[in-house]
């Protein structure tokens, strides 16, 4: 099978590489940008570094803050009409996941008049939008490196996945020393986020030998790095480890694709706002033994690869051991079962899981999981996870 592999024109990485913004910027011939970023890390200061920055530069920039966690089409719309006002030539984005979509579906839709609705799905954009500069401040979703973007329509309280080259980053700043403030839980969540990308990409069945290597690379290193980096959130190369397994996880998944544990994971963040990275660790393991038979030797090596188990074992063995692992990382980064996280009792979350479940097959997501579940399968493994 032919594949096709999209990847931004140009990743800087490494401790200091934020400073070289403006120098990639004029390399562009680009004198006028709207900063997208939101209220927390606008109020933490590191924005107003930035805005020095580029000012000392003779950039003139515009910040745009109105984005909240899962970003919604109308912070969408809020954010295009101040690009239209202040008329940049690019968009840069400093934040998380949610402030990196934000910015691709609003350097998008100034160039493309359809409401948002209309990009969902894959390959929906018509025409490019403005170049777009992304620096992540969290490792993280991957983002910076992904054709992917994921707002929530507001009006169908649905996380629209939209997936086209045109998102694509034309160049990603990844300089971990901006993830070393991330408190312990935001580093527990985006960090199982990663690994997320990484087995995703890997059991995938539109995995390819160019998507492989970043996989289980992301594999590894979040194996070895993610604990330290949640217990010790000064340590440099845990912190350096984690973003690039990051970047290296959107870079797989964005070309082979995400599955269940992604379907599943949007509905219940559309629905109850649990952060992605928590709403995915949650389904890990019981997804993942789901999958186990559709993928016995895919799973087995990616057991291996994470130290679960040693080469002895059999692979049906080691699939085992890679639930029991998830299981365990899961209880050392203090991840509850979704019972004590949400707000409502067990029969208000199981009068949603039919719309979940139709939500999470309509994503497109599962069908590409070693074993493509029924609306009832789904069903069932939400309650497993609860
Ligand atoms: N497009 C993709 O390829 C892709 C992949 C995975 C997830 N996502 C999306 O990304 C979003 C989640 O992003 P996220 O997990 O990075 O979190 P986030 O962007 O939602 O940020 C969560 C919170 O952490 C704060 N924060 C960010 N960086 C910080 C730092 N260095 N120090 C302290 N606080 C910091 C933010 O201000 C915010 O309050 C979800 O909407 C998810 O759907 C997108
Ligand atoms: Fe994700």
């Amino acid at each position: 099978m032919e594949t096709i592999f999209d990847m931004p024109s140009r990743v800087l990485f490494g401790a200091g590489s934020r400073f070289r913004l403006s120098e990639e910027l004029r390399r562009i011939r680009v004198s006028r940008v709207l900063l997208v970023t939101d209220e927390h890390l606008r109020d933490k200061g590191i924005i107003r570094s930035f805005e020095e920055h580029l000012k000392d530069a003779a950039i003139d920039v515009t910040v745009f803050s109105d984005v909240q966690p899962d970003p919604t089409d109308q912070n969408v719309e809020t954010g295009l009409a101040t690009l239209q006002n202040c008329n940049a030539q690019a968009v840069v984005a400093i934040g998380g996941g949610s402030v990196i979509d934000a910015a691709k579906v609003i350097a998008v839709a100034v160039a493309n008049p359809e409401p948002l609705a209309a990009f969902q799905g894959y390959h929906k954009i018509m025409n490019s939008g403005l170049p777009l500069i992304v620096i992540p401040t969290t490792a993280g979703t991957g983002s910076e490196a992904t054709k992917a973007a994921v707002i929530t329509d507001t009006q169908r309280m649905v996380k629209m996945m939209m997936l086209d080259a045109k998102l694509m980053p034309r160049i990603s700043i990844v300089d971990y020393e901006l993830s070393m403030t991330m408190p312990a839980a935001l580093t527990a969540h985006v960090g199982v986020d990663t690994l997320v990308h990484g087995i995703e990409a890997y059991v995938s069945k539109r995995s390819n030998g160019m998507t492989d290597p970043l996989a289980i690379s992301c594999i590894q290193l979040t194996a070895r790095h993610l604990l330290t980096a949640y217990r010790e959130p000064e340590n440099r190369q845990a912190r350096e480890a984690m973003a690039l397994a990051a970047c290296q996880g959107g870079m797989a998944f964005s070309n082979s694709s995400v599955c269940l544990v992604h379907g599943m994971s949007r509905p219940i963040g559309a629905i109850f706002h649990l952060p992605h990275g928590f709403s995915n660790a949650v389904l890990l393991a019981a997804v993942t033994r789901f999958s186990l038979p559709g993928a016995p030797e895919r799973y087995a090596h990616i057991s291996r690869q994470m130290g679960c188990c040693d080469g002895r074992v059999s692979d049906e063995r080691a699939g085992e051991l890679l639930v029991e692992g998830l299981e365990n990382l899961n209880a050392q980064l203090g991840i509850p079962k979704l019972r004590s996280a949400l707000k409502v009792d067990q029969s208000q979350f199981e009068s949603h899981l039919r719309k979940m479940a139709d939500d999470a097959l309509a994503s497109g997501s599962p069908q590409n999981n070693p074993v493509v579940p029924t609306p009832d399968q789904i069903a069932e493994l939400y309650a497993r996870a609860w």
